[in-house]
């Protein structure tokens, strides 16, 4: 078995950030959210990796990943020239996939409990693929599915306005080589791409059996700013833990679970848990709330911040009180002094201010 993880794609929706890097860079509890898909699939028992990237962002996230020996895998970077749809990404991991069955991972996907179950299922069945889906509340901006009694899927549709079912499918996937076929056979969506989507359902007209498991735990799929919020306080929730490695004064309290990095100072400052702050940050004369994760080398002074990512090396100074709060990495957020209230403002394409 193989997997091929999807790390192109434009990333439209998370822009300013997604100028700089990729979207599945971002840090969701100071770790790129990809990191969390090669640990689910090295949990797996997969080792051998296909990363599909974009002449854009491939150079990060091969910075990023590495060759994948960190989590005992192998990994093959394999460049899409454009973003043609998911299924265009599979064709162009032709050659990388080859006849083997394979596990396809979508890189800004995270979910609850991994993969191997569902994997060790597929394997032992005779399905032509296997799809993971979810229950939502709104379906539309997702794949839909339809299914028999047993489990089987009659019918999938990509974004449909109306939606036949509440069952989203989520981006975990599991091929035999006949979806290559399919794809052959399935032109171009009304948005321009090649739908997985399609593939799949052209796979059921060929009377190849597609079979569906109903995933119970969370799915975070992060492809917009509260997205990513609603991650990293999930993640935070069931993860951090109480760790301190840096350096707490006399003046300060951590509350509850508290990561601290190596080299962070936190000095007359109020900490409450759950919260990861980053190796090298300081904080002074500060108070940092629940769900805020703080990446490296930042430093915030007299700041009061709560459910927010703080990306690498910014400087917050005498900013109170920030909150749902998503800020790009070497970020300045400080108060002018002086009596006029001014806003002075040098803030990146796509930005959002809320005052
Ligand atoms: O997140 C689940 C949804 O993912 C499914 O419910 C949909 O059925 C499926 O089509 C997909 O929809 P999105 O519109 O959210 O896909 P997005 O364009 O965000 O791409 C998903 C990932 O794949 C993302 O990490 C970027 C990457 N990608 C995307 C395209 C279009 C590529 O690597 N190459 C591509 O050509």
């Amino acid at each position: 078995m193989k997997a091929l993880v999807l790390a192109g794609g434009k990333g439209t929706r998370l822009r300013p950030l997604t100028y700089t890097t990729a979207k599945q860079l971002i840090p969701v509890a100071n770790k790129p959210i990809i990191f969390y898909v090669l640990e689910q699939i090295a949990a797996a028992g997969i080792d051998n990796v296909g990363v599909i990237i974009s002449p854009e962002t491939g150079e990060n996230v091969k910075d990023a990943v590495g060759d994948g020996s960190r989590w005992g895998i192998k990994i093959t970077y394999i460049l899409q020239e454009t973003p043609a749809g998911l299924a265009h990404a599979v064709k162009t991991a032709r050659e990388f996939l080859g006849e083997s069955p394979f596990l396809m991972f979508l890189g800004d996907n995270l979910i609850q409990g991994g993969v191997e179950a569902f994997v060790r299922d597929f394997a032992a069945g005779e399905a032509g693929a296997f799809i993971l889906l979810k229950r939502v509340k709104d379906p539309r901006a997702f794949g839909v599915a339809v299914l028999d009694g047993r489990n089987h899927v009659v019918q999938l549709i990509e974004k449909p306005k109306e939606p036949p079912s509440d069952l989203a499918l989520v981006g975990v996937y599991l091929f035999r080589p006949a979806i290559h076929m399919a794809i052959e056979r399935i032109k171009p969506s009304w948005r321009g791409e090649l739908e997985i989507t399609d593939a799949i359902q052209e796979l059921i007209h060929m009377g190849c059996p597609v079979e569906a498991r109903i995933l119970e735990g969370w799915w975070l799929d992060t492809g917009k700013k509260d997205d990513i919020l609603e991650a990293n306080r999930v993640v935070l929730d069931e993860f951090a833990r109480r760790d301190v490695k840096g350096e707490v004064d006399g003046k300060s309290q951590v509350v509850g679970r508290v990561e601290i990095g190596e080299g962070a100072r936190v000095i007359n400052s109020v900490i409450r848990g759950p919260v990861v702050i980053g190796s090298g940050v300081n904080i002074i004369d500060s108070f940092v709330g629940p769900y805020t994760a703080i990446a490296g080398g930042s430093h915030l002074e007299r700041v009061s911040l709560e459910h927010a990512v703080v990306l690498e090396n910014c400087r917050l100074v005498d900013v109170e009180h920030i909150e749902d709060s998503l800020i790009g990495s070497n970020t300045r957020v400080v108060r002018a002094g002086g009596r006029r209230r001014a806003l002075r403002l040098f803030v990146g394409d796509d930005a959002e201010v809320v005052i």
